[in-house]
């Protein structure tokens, strides 16, 4: 494997000669490789179709999944999305910078490539100093998907970046691992009522506070629900290793484990006593959703470098609280 060069970067002050670098292969139609707060971005400029070309290729990602459009400030926002409804105002005003996207109708001058050919665009400005001062020293909008191949794990250090994409980037920024670790919330206000596309670290009472109510996407989908969101597609975020999610996991672990099968066990509620603790790798993920979604797809990454057979975890509660880390969980244990 070739590897794409690792700029280290104060997450907090990012040094400005190195956004600069990083800028200039932005605009000579390069691929960035960024931290955000959510996850690693795969950056290049959104206004050229030849370098978004690149990102599909890189990823592997079917031409048919559009890409959001990251942004520092609002200044440009008319020249992306055709329209600024007071809703976009009102959660722009309360949750941006932060983990929120909204699609929005698209302007023209957005190539067709980076909206996949759809009437909208999604919009998110991220809140992480790499990724603003990114944005501000390429003076473009960075089109820009999480950093992994097509239907993989999303990266949360840079590590995982290389690991995935290392040979196809030009390079990658790495401040740390990202605070949050799971995508942003995608919201529909290119229709009414506005719709919940992806559930993320926003939740929908917080949307529902400033918007009022919001349809909810269901994330049992099915074939052709997936056309309106593509990352809603059923098998998603997935390691490569077989994953299995359940109510009462235990008792499955002590099974696989006495048909000599090695397991990797999440569990946020058992304790490990069940079963013999040195025949799994287990991991006790903490009881807050937040924490939880924070370390989930390290924790993925992590045992997926061990070659285990099979990946169990605990699922949790059915409350809008877990429903990211359940919606990602859901999409990690489809089989095709
Ligand atoms: O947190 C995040 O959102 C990260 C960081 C890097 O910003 N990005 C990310 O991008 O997760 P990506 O491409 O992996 O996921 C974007 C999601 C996909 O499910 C895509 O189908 C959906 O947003 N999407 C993008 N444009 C859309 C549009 N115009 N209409 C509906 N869904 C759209
Ligand atoms: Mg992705």
């Amino acid at each position: 494997m070739i590897s794409a060069p690792v700029r280290v970067i104060n997450p907090n002050a990012p040094e400005k000669s190195i956004l600069d670098e990083a800028a200039a292969a932005i605009r000579a139609g390069g691929l960035v490789a960024f931290p955000t707060e959510t996850v690693y971005g795969l950056g290049a400029d959104a206004l050229n179709s030849r370098a978004v070309a690149r990102i599909f290729a890189a990823k592997g990602r079917p031409s048919n999944n559009p890409l959001i459009v990251h942004i520092a400030n609002l200044a440009g926002v008319h020249r992306i999305a055709a329209g600024w409804p007071a809703a976009a105002q009102g959660v722009a005003e309360r949750f941006w910078p932060g983990p929120l996207t909204i699609v929005l109708p698209k302007h023209p001058f957005i190539p067709d490539l980076v909206t996949a050919g759809g009437p909208t665009v999604a919009v998110r400005m991220p809140n992480h100093p790499v990724a603003l001062g990114l944005l501000r020293a390429a003076g473009v909008p960075l089109a820009a998907p999480s950093a992994n191949r097509s239907g993989q794990l999303s990266p949360t250090t840079a590590e995982h970046v290389q690991r995935g994409l290392g040979d196809s980037v030009d390079f990658i920024l790495d401040a740390g691992p990202t605070r949050i670790g799971l995508e942003s919330t995608v919201l529909d206000l290119s229709v009414s009522p506005p719709r919940l596309l992806r559930p993320g670290h926003i939740t929908p009472p917080e949307i529902e506070a400033v918007i009022g109510a919001i349809a909810r996407q269901e994330s049992s989908v099915s074939g052709d629900k997936a056309l309106l969101s593509p990352g809603m597609l059923q098998r998603h975020y997935s390691p490569q290793t077989p994953l299995e999610c359940l109510s009462a996991s235990h008792r499955r672990v002590a099974e696989l484990v006495k048909s000599r099968q090695r397991v990797g066990w999440l569990t946020h509620s058992d304790s490990p006593q069940a079963v013999g603790k040195k025949d799994v790798d287990v991991v006790i993920m903490p009881r807050e959703p937040r924490a939880y979604a924070a370390r989930l797809y390290a924790e993925l990454h992590q045992l997926d470098q061990r070659r285990l057979d099979r990946i169990i975890v605990e699922m949790p509660a059915e409350t809008d609280d877990w429903l990211a880390v359940r919606d990602r969980l859901k999409r990690a244990s489809q089989n095709e």
